[in-house]
């Protein structure tokens, strides 16, 4: 069965929903909560070591209910049966989309063109157990016979953000391994890398789905030369024991070079974006030894079974996505910010950057018409308390509404309670500040307090006055860990596959990043040949500006 390919516009809800914005858009969310001394109760969603307060929102109980019957009208629950069965929901692509097969239990079946991949995929799973237990406890050593101290993960996209994101997350529970990702075309991105590295001592992991990926083959290629220039052994001996891979392409990898013994399959109904559950997560499973490894993927499979089982209004990824398509399509608003309070989260919004904006940045609904409405957010932010010294000014001060998420941790790892107490009183203060903001009335009376003339006080009375009514999410989990962290990550999927459901996109193909790639390729053969005509006028300028000065 293929997904529902139902207008959102044409709906009921959807219609009621306007009418119902009508009266809300100007309300203040102060005023919701004094109308409403439960608001704070009707509002949250306590599962496991997760509390989701989403009361701070520009929303009544008749909006959720509006909400809720929008999901229902677009047929959700039958789209979310057919995403976990593995049915072919990526159409323009004609693929499954199973990133939570690989969270999946042993004992479950999950089908692809009738075969259960289940099997496959434990069989991997041991291929990294094994390999990562050999590399931490020294067994598998280098050409030279020394034991491995670095690991460099070589990819881009999905094949670098997720496995760096969350190698530094959880960088607590790091062993004596140092992980390095080189992804940019920039040579100075590689450079930088390798210059500090011991080859005797250093693993190479070359991650790419298609292995055909320009950044990673070049950066492979460069550090493939450069370890070799090393002369440390023979060169199929020294690649050997120095570089692996990750790809569903095992013929490419081979061809570069490396053994069939050192390549980790994955398989093409893994998204690139949702593959760090794969094989591309080796350089994870290194860092954090295996059994940790699979404590992420357990919690994935708790958030999978929560988003299956749970009825839509008590579903944290659902709530979460609906509320964001209030915002989006009624409020219009164009961001939205994800802000953890902790520092180990410092690549968290840079890879939901890609998942969420490469899944639902399109303007062609599922029956191939053209949207009338808006899809995907920008999606933005950086770690509390940083970002309060940073863009929080605009937040609450600015012009523009952004709906945040704030992510917070109640304990905290280093066991520092003084720093936890202030991190925390700072995760909580935000959100009340982006609520109620300062009223002129109480500006004023602080102003009195100062020893100014009246004159002053008038003068600069508004430029303190803080509107509130900023919108905000609040997630607070008991403690970072493996597990809650990837409860995280796939409470962010499924809200990116609500939003495309309800959008009516195809949120599992990036057709959109294949132009560009392809006039690069068009360009650097130009500029090797020396011809650089039939461009427009600015292009011609540009590229005649660098060929004259290099
Ligand atoms: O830039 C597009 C993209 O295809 C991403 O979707 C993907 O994660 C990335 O390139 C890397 O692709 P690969 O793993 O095949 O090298």
């Amino acid at each position: 069965m293929s997904l529902p390919k139902i207008d959102p516009t044409s709906t009921n809800a959807w219609k009621e929903l306007r009418a119902h914005f009508q009266l809300l858009e100007k309300a203040h969310m102060k005023d919701l909560f004094a109308q409403d001394p439960e608001r704070a109760e009707k509002f949250n969603l306590q599962w496991e070591d997760f509390y989701l307060d989403f009361s701070k929102n520009r929303l009544t109980e008749e909006t959720f209910s509006l909400l809720l019957q929008l999901a229902k009208e677009v047929k959700l629950e039958q789209a979310i049966n057919s995403y976990f069965s593995g049915e072919k929901i990526n159409e323009t692509e004609n693929r499954a989309v199973l990133h939570t097969a690989l969270r999946a239990k042993e004992s479950d079946k999950i089908y692809v063109n009738g075969k259960n991949v289940v099997p496959e995929i434990f069989q991997v799973k041991a291929q990294i157990e094994t390999f990562t237990n050999q590399i931490i406890n020294g067994s598998k050593k280098g050409i030279t016979g020394k034991t491995f101290t670095d690991v460099v993960n070589i990819g881009v996209g999905g094949s670098d953000l997720g496995p760096s994101m969350v190698v530094g997350a959880l960088e607590f529970y790091k062993n004596h391994l140092n992980t390095h990702f080189v992804s940019n075309i920039d040579g100075d991105h590689v450079n930088s890398v390798i210059e500090n590295l011991n080859p005797e001592t250093t693993l190479f992991i070359v991650v790419s789905k298609t292995f055909s990926t320009q950044e990673t083959l070049s950066n492979a290629t460069t550090i493939k030369e450069w370890f070799l220039s090393k002369n440390l052994g023979t060169t199929e001996e020294a690649i050997s024991k120095h570089f692996v891979a990750v790809s569903t392409n095992i013929e490419k990898a081979k061809s570069f070079g490396i053994k069939e013994t050192n390549i980790f399959p994955i398989w093409n109904w893994v998204g690139g974006r949702f593959s760090l559950w794969s094989a591309v997560g080796l350089s994870i499973s290194l860092s954090i030894g295996f059994e940790n490894f699979n404590k992420l993927l357990l919690g994935a499979n708790k958030m999978d079974t929560h988003f299956k089982s749970q009825p839509l209004d008590k579903n944290i990824p659902v709530v979460l996505a609906l509320i964001s398509i209030w915002y989006n399509n009624f409020f219009k608003t164009e961001t939205q910010a994800v802000i953890p309070y902790s520092q180990y989260l410092l690549r968290f919004s840079t890879y939901l950057q890609q998942s969420c904006m490469e899944s639902n940045g399109k303007s062609v609904d599922r029956n191939g018409n053209a949207v009338t409405y808006q899809t995907g957010s920008v999606i933005w932010g950086q770690p509390g308390t940083n970002s309060q010294h940073a863009f929080f000014q605009l937040f609450h001060q600015g012009t523009k509404l952004i709906p945040a998420d704030f992510i917070g941790f109640v304990e905290s790892l280093s066991g520092n309670k003084t720093h936890q107490d202030k991190l925390i009183s700072n995760f909580i203060a935000q959100t009340e500040a982006l609520l109620n903001g300062k009223t002129k009335e109480e500006v004023l009376k602080e102003l009195e307090k100062k020893n100014l003339s009246s004159e002053e006080i008038k003068s600069i009375l508004p430029y303190k006055v803080f509107k509130g009514n900023k919108p905000s999410n609040t997630i607070f989990i008991n403690k970072l860990t493996p597990e809650s962290l990837g409860k995280l990550i796939a409470l962010y999927e499924h809200k990116i596959f609500v939003q495309g459901i309800i959008w009516n996109i195809f949120s599992y193909d990036q057709f959109g990043v294949e132009l560009g790639k392809q006039l690069a390729g068009n360009i650097l053969e130009k500029m090797k040949k020396n011809s650089i005509a039939n461009h427009d006028a600015s292009t011609l300028k540009l590229l005649r500006y660098y060929k004259n000065i290099t």
